[in-house]
């Protein structure tokens, strides 16, 4: 097989601590980038480049000798105001792009369902081809960043654009990351019930792994440039599902309650939470003010189509979530992200 080389922006972050192995373990030749300095978790094959994409002048030789973009830089509401979120995602992917050499056989992009929104009615399933309506900062960034990507596949570039939903897996910081955490802190307080809301609201959610997976699947199919492709698992569980395995899995059990802000409050869950940095805990993941911000929000387009996906011959390995989040939950716990008494 000839050479195939990767450039992977975003691989000091979740998803490319994920897809960064899995392209060595294919034996791709990968050069990373990030804005910090070289983690030392990577290994020595791997050529990084500490780079902010927002600065062009800083994008000299990084795709010498390149084949493959694999793009997943960027940033989210998590972290980011809606300023950061221009800057390192439209800009970033605009400069990106612009210094792409003529002779690059493929550019992936990782983009996300949140360009769908969720104020105004699309047909659901959402396919792939409607005309997104973005809600909210992150999905105008993201949307506003894919349309670099498909002027670039205008003037020539062999494009594909991912667009996942909430992934979840070992690394994941945010979302089911922070509910995760929300319940261990819960734990950690000794309260045997978990409160959540009694309005349930449907989740979607995939595992990095079927991403990964999905990611490596297109970077390889002929039919698959020019495309985007929605990656969820055909399972949609609903927050009070999810809650279920979350307080099983800390020997708690589900209440249900009217407020939607029901449980402990902030100033309480901050001072759990230090008290548990202070016995070991990695401080990784992201304790939100608000409890269990990523399963609160329902949207009106939350089912997605996944022909286009299917319809290239992948198939989901991580479809039967409880397990897989079960899994996940191990992999906090052995690498004390969260504790248990
Ligand atoms: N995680 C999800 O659930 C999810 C869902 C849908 C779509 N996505 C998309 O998938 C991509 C990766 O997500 P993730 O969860 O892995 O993100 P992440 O953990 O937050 O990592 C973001 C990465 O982007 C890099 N980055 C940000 N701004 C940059 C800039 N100006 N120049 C160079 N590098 C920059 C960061 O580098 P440094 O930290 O070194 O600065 C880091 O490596 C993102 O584009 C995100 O929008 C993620």
């Amino acid at each position: 097989m000839p050479d195939r080389h990767a450039l992977l922006t975003g691989s000091t972050g979740f998803l490319a601590s994920h897809l960064m192995p899995a392209l060595l373990a294919d034996g791709w030749k990968v050069r990373a980038c990030g804005r910090r300095a070289r983690p030392d978790r990577f290994p020595d094959e791997v050529d990084y480049r500490s780079v902010d994409l927002a600065e062009p002048d800083q994008l000299g030789g990084l795709y010498d000798g390149v084949t493959h973009l694999f793009h997943l830089a960027g940033a989210s509401s998590s972290t980011s105001t809606d300023e950061e979120m221009h800057r390192f995602n439209v800009v970033a992917t605009r400069n990106l792009l612009a210094a792409a050499p003529p002779g690059l056989e493929r550019a992936l992009y990782m983009s996300s369902t949140s360009v769908y929104g969720e104020e105004v009615q699309l047909p659901v399933p959402v396919r792939e081809d409607v005309q997104p309506s973005p809600s909210r900062g992150y999905g105008k960034a993201k949307w506003e960043s894919e349309q670099e990507v498909w002027a670039a596949a205008e003037a020539g570039l062999s494009v594909v654009v991912l667009r996942p939903v909430s992934v979840f897996g070992p690394g994941n910081v945010k979302l089911l990351g922070s509910a995760v955490l929300d319940t261990a802190v819960e734990a950690w307080a000794g309260l045997d019930a978990l409160a959540v809301h009694d309005r349930p609201v449907e989740q979607r959610l995939v595992h990095v792994e079927d991403l990964v997976r999905a990611t490596l699947h297109l970077a390889g199919h002929d039919t698959a440039v020019g495309h985007a492709y929605n990656v969820v698992a055909e399972e949609y569980p609903s927050s009070h599902e999810v809650a279920r395995v979350l307080a099983g899995a800390f020997g708690m059990t589900v209440e249900l309650h009217e407020d939607p802000d029901g449980g402990p409050a902030y100033d309480e869950r901050a001072a759990l939470h230090r008290e548990m940095l202070e016995q070991g805990m990695q401080p990784d993941i992201l304790l939100t003010e608000q409890r269990f911000r990523f399963m609160r929000k329902s949207n009106r387009n939350n089912r997605l189509s996944i022909d286009a996906l299917l319809g290239t011959g992948f198939r989901f390995q991580h479809g039967d979530l409880e397990p897989a989040i079960g899994r996940t939950i191990d992999w906090y716990r052995e690498n004390r992200w969260v504790l248990t008494r």
